[in-house]
Protein backbone atom coordinates (compact mmCIF):
# COMPACT_ATOMS: atom_id res chain seq x y z
CA UNK A 1 0.00 0.00 0.00
CA UNK A 2 1.11 3.44 -0.53
CA UNK A 3 -0.13 6.55 0.82
CA UNK A 4 1.53 9.67 -0.96
CA UNK A 5 1.81 13.09 0.48
CA UNK A 6 3.73 15.19 -1.67
CA UNK A 7 2.58 15.90 -5.00
CA UNK A 8 5.09 14.57 -7.16
CA UNK A 9 4.27 11.13 -5.41
CA UNK A 10 0.42 11.22 -5.78
CA UNK A 11 0.42 11.69 -10.00
CA UNK A 12 3.65 10.06 -10.73
CA UNK A 13 5.52 7.66 -8.16
CA UNK A 14 2.81 5.91 -6.18
CA UNK A 15 0.97 4.79 -9.33
CA UNK A 16 2.39 1.88 -12.00
CA UNK A 17 4.70 0.13 -9.99
CA UNK A 18 7.95 0.99 -10.68
CA UNK A 19 10.07 0.33 -7.28
CA UNK A 20 14.10 1.36 -7.36
CA UNK A 21 16.76 2.56 -5.25
CA UNK A 22 19.74 5.17 -6.50
CA UNK A 23 23.40 3.56 -6.21
CA UNK A 24 26.60 5.35 -6.59
CA UNK A 25 26.83 5.44 -10.44
CA UNK A 26 23.36 7.19 -10.57
CA UNK A 27 19.14 7.54 -9.42
CA UNK A 28 16.93 4.65 -9.78
CA UNK A 29 19.36 2.41 -11.65
CA UNK A 30 18.25 -0.55 -9.52
CA UNK A 31 14.57 -1.61 -9.35
CA UNK A 32 11.65 -3.80 -10.18
CA UNK A 33 8.22 -3.60 -11.20
CA UNK A 34 5.70 -3.93 -8.29
CA UNK A 35 2.28 -2.96 -8.00
CA UNK A 36 0.96 -1.62 -5.14
CA UNK A 37 -2.28 -2.99 -3.95
CA UNK A 38 -3.71 0.25 -3.09
CA UNK A 39 -2.37 3.98 -3.20
CA UNK A 40 -4.32 6.66 -0.99
CA UNK A 41 -4.16 10.09 -2.05
CA UNK A 42 -5.21 12.92 0.60
CA UNK A 43 -4.48 16.18 -1.19
CA UNK A 44 -4.93 17.94 2.15
CA UNK A 45 -1.04 16.66 2.61
CA UNK A 46 0.08 18.87 0.00
CA UNK A 47 -0.92 21.93 1.51
CA UNK A 48 1.49 21.10 4.38
CA UNK A 49 4.90 20.92 1.31
CA UNK A 50 7.02 23.99 1.02
CA UNK A 51 6.64 25.34 -2.36
CA UNK A 52 10.14 23.92 -3.33
CA UNK A 53 8.81 19.95 -3.10
CA UNK A 54 5.32 21.05 -4.39
CA UNK A 55 7.15 22.66 -7.53
CA UNK A 56 8.73 18.83 -8.01
CA UNK A 57 4.68 17.68 -8.90
CA UNK A 58 4.04 20.62 -10.71
CA UNK A 59 6.52 19.74 -13.70
CA UNK A 60 4.93 16.25 -13.84
CA UNK A 61 1.33 17.41 -13.92
CA UNK A 62 2.03 20.13 -16.67
CA UNK A 63 3.74 17.27 -18.44
CA UNK A 64 0.79 15.09 -18.40
CA UNK A 65 -1.43 17.74 -20.03
CA UNK A 66 0.99 17.88 -22.86
CA UNK A 67 1.73 14.29 -23.59
CA UNK A 68 -1.60 13.47 -23.65
CA UNK A 69 -4.47 16.02 -22.37
CA UNK A 70 -5.08 19.00 -23.83
CA UNK A 71 -7.81 20.00 -21.86
CA UNK A 72 -5.75 19.42 -18.71
CA UNK A 73 -2.78 21.78 -20.23
CA UNK A 74 -5.34 24.21 -20.50
CA UNK A 75 -7.17 24.09 -17.24
CA UNK A 76 -3.56 24.77 -15.98
CA UNK A 77 -2.93 27.41 -18.05
CA UNK A 78 -6.33 29.05 -17.20
CA UNK A 79 -6.49 28.31 -13.64
CA UNK A 80 -2.90 27.62 -12.12
CA UNK A 81 -2.78 24.50 -9.76
CA UNK A 82 -4.35 25.55 -6.61
CA UNK A 83 -7.58 26.70 -7.98
CA UNK A 84 -8.39 23.27 -9.23
CA UNK A 85 -6.08 21.12 -7.60
CA UNK A 86 -8.05 18.22 -6.79
CA UNK A 87 -9.51 17.87 -10.37
CA UNK A 88 -5.69 18.15 -11.55
CA UNK A 89 -4.46 15.12 -9.34
CA UNK A 90 -7.03 12.80 -9.88
CA UNK A 91 -6.98 13.29 -14.05
CA UNK A 92 -2.93 12.63 -13.72
CA UNK A 93 -3.82 9.55 -11.63
CA UNK A 94 -6.21 8.28 -14.35
CA UNK A 95 -3.74 9.28 -17.51
CA UNK A 96 -0.84 7.39 -15.76
CA UNK A 97 -3.41 4.55 -14.60
CA UNK A 98 -4.65 4.28 -18.48
CA UNK A 99 -1.12 4.59 -19.70
CA UNK A 100 0.25 1.49 -16.92
CA UNK A 101 -2.55 -0.69 -17.74
CA UNK A 102 -1.73 -0.62 -21.45
CA UNK A 103 1.93 -1.21 -20.97
CA UNK A 104 2.93 -1.79 -17.75
CA UNK A 105 6.50 -2.56 -18.37
CA UNK A 106 7.66 0.32 -20.29
CA UNK A 107 8.20 -0.78 -23.47
CA UNK A 108 5.94 1.33 -25.74
CA UNK A 109 3.47 3.81 -24.64
CA UNK A 110 4.70 4.57 -21.15
CA UNK A 111 7.60 5.87 -22.50
CA UNK A 112 5.53 8.70 -22.94
CA UNK A 113 5.59 9.77 -19.41
CA UNK A 114 9.47 10.73 -20.15
CA UNK A 115 8.93 13.55 -21.77
CA UNK A 116 11.77 16.02 -20.88
CA UNK A 117 12.70 13.57 -18.33
CA UNK A 118 15.95 12.45 -20.72
CA UNK A 119 17.26 16.17 -20.31
CA UNK A 120 15.89 16.59 -17.01
CA UNK A 121 17.88 13.50 -15.39
CA UNK A 122 20.69 15.29 -16.95
CA UNK A 123 20.31 18.55 -15.57
CA UNK A 124 20.02 16.88 -12.19
CA UNK A 125 22.95 15.38 -12.16
CA UNK A 126 24.96 18.01 -14.13
CA UNK A 127 23.83 20.40 -11.14
CA UNK A 128 24.89 17.58 -8.55
CA UNK A 129 20.97 17.23 -7.84
CA UNK A 130 20.71 21.38 -6.59
CA UNK A 131 18.18 21.44 -9.01
CA UNK A 132 15.34 18.69 -8.20
CA UNK A 133 13.57 16.29 -10.50
CA UNK A 134 10.43 17.98 -11.04
CA UNK A 135 12.02 21.38 -11.88
CA UNK A 136 14.63 19.38 -13.72
CA UNK A 137 11.98 18.21 -16.08
CA UNK A 138 10.36 21.08 -16.67
CA UNK A 139 13.16 22.42 -17.71
CA UNK A 140 13.72 19.76 -20.02
CA UNK A 141 10.16 19.55 -21.34
CA UNK A 142 11.12 23.26 -22.82
CA UNK A 143 14.48 22.36 -23.93
CA UNK A 144 13.46 19.32 -25.82
CA UNK A 145 10.62 21.19 -27.19
CA UNK A 146 12.48 24.12 -28.33
CA UNK A 147 15.17 21.40 -30.29
CA UNK A 148 12.32 19.74 -31.62
CA UNK A 149 10.52 22.89 -32.87
CA UNK A 150 13.89 23.82 -34.82
CA UNK A 151 14.75 20.30 -36.77
CA UNK A 152 10.36 20.59 -37.58
CA UNK A 153 9.12 17.94 -35.44
CA UNK A 154 7.13 19.97 -33.68
CA UNK A 155 5.23 23.11 -34.62
CA UNK A 156 6.36 26.46 -33.57
CA UNK A 157 4.71 28.16 -30.34
CA UNK A 158 4.72 24.83 -28.74
CA UNK A 159 7.53 25.53 -26.59
CA UNK A 160 6.53 29.43 -26.14
CA UNK A 161 3.29 27.88 -23.80
CA UNK A 162 5.25 25.33 -22.41
CA UNK A 163 7.82 28.06 -20.95
CA UNK A 164 4.83 30.34 -20.58
CA UNK A 165 3.42 27.76 -18.21
CA UNK A 166 6.36 26.89 -16.21
CA UNK A 167 6.73 30.64 -16.03
CA UNK A 168 3.54 31.00 -13.98
CA UNK A 169 3.88 28.48 -12.21
CA UNK A 170 7.05 29.86 -10.12
CA UNK A 171 8.80 27.41 -12.18
CA UNK A 172 12.44 27.54 -13.88
CA UNK A 173 12.61 27.07 -17.84
CA UNK A 174 16.48 26.96 -17.89
CA UNK A 175 19.75 26.13 -16.23
CA UNK A 176 23.46 27.19 -16.70
CA UNK A 177 24.61 23.48 -17.67
CA UNK A 178 25.52 23.81 -21.34
CA UNK A 179 24.38 21.45 -24.15
CA UNK A 180 27.95 19.78 -24.20
CA UNK A 181 27.62 18.87 -20.83
CA UNK A 182 24.03 18.03 -21.01
CA UNK A 183 24.72 15.38 -23.86
CA UNK A 184 27.43 13.49 -22.19
CA UNK A 185 25.37 12.41 -19.63
CA UNK A 186 22.50 11.42 -21.67
CA UNK A 187 25.02 9.73 -23.88
CA UNK A 188 25.45 7.37 -20.54
CA UNK A 189 21.59 7.48 -19.98
CA UNK A 190 20.13 3.89 -18.24
CA UNK A 191 17.22 4.39 -21.30
CA UNK A 192 20.24 3.83 -24.34
CA UNK A 193 19.82 1.06 -26.11
CA UNK A 194 21.99 -0.04 -29.42
CA UNK A 195 23.65 2.79 -29.76
CA UNK A 196 20.22 4.57 -29.73
CA UNK A 197 17.84 6.58 -27.25
CA UNK A 198 14.32 7.15 -27.37
CA UNK A 199 13.64 10.59 -27.16
CA UNK A 200 10.08 12.11 -26.45
CA UNK A 201 8.84 14.78 -28.55
CA UNK A 202 5.46 16.77 -29.18
CA UNK A 203 3.10 16.46 -32.49
CA UNK A 204 1.64 19.77 -30.51
CA UNK A 205 0.08 19.91 -27.09
CA UNK A 206 -1.78 17.31 -25.93
CA UNK A 207 -0.08 14.65 -28.21
CA UNK A 208 3.69 13.03 -28.09
CA UNK A 209 5.54 10.93 -29.58
CA UNK A 210 8.55 8.41 -29.52
CA UNK A 211 11.37 9.81 -31.60
CA UNK A 212 13.91 7.17 -31.67
CA UNK A 213 17.58 8.73 -32.59
CA UNK A 214 21.22 7.25 -32.84
CA UNK A 215 23.69 8.59 -30.32
CA UNK A 216 25.82 10.00 -33.75
CA UNK A 217 22.99 12.17 -34.88
CA UNK A 218 21.89 13.38 -31.18
CA UNK A 219 24.45 15.99 -31.27
CA UNK A 220 23.13 17.41 -34.47
CA UNK A 221 19.73 17.31 -32.92
CA UNK A 222 21.08 19.48 -30.07
CA UNK A 223 22.61 21.75 -32.75
CA UNK A 224 18.96 22.05 -34.23
CA UNK A 225 20.16 20.23 -37.47
N1 LIG B 1 7.65 7.89 -13.74
C1 LIG B 1 7.55 7.34 -15.03
C2 LIG B 1 6.94 5.99 -15.04
O1 LIG B 1 6.39 5.54 -14.04
O2 LIG B 1 7.00 5.33 -16.03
Amino acid sequence: MQIPTTFLAQIDSSVGGKTAVNIESGKNLVGAFWQPILVICDIDTLKTLPPDRFADGVGEAIKYGAIIDKTLFELIEQGGLSTNLLQIVTRCIEIKRDVVEKDEFDLGLRQLLNFGHTIGHAIEKCSHFAISHGKAVGIGMNMITTLSEKVKITPNGCAKRIETLLKKCDMPTECKQDANELLDVITNDKKVANGTINLIVLKEIGNAIIHNISLDKLEDFFNGR
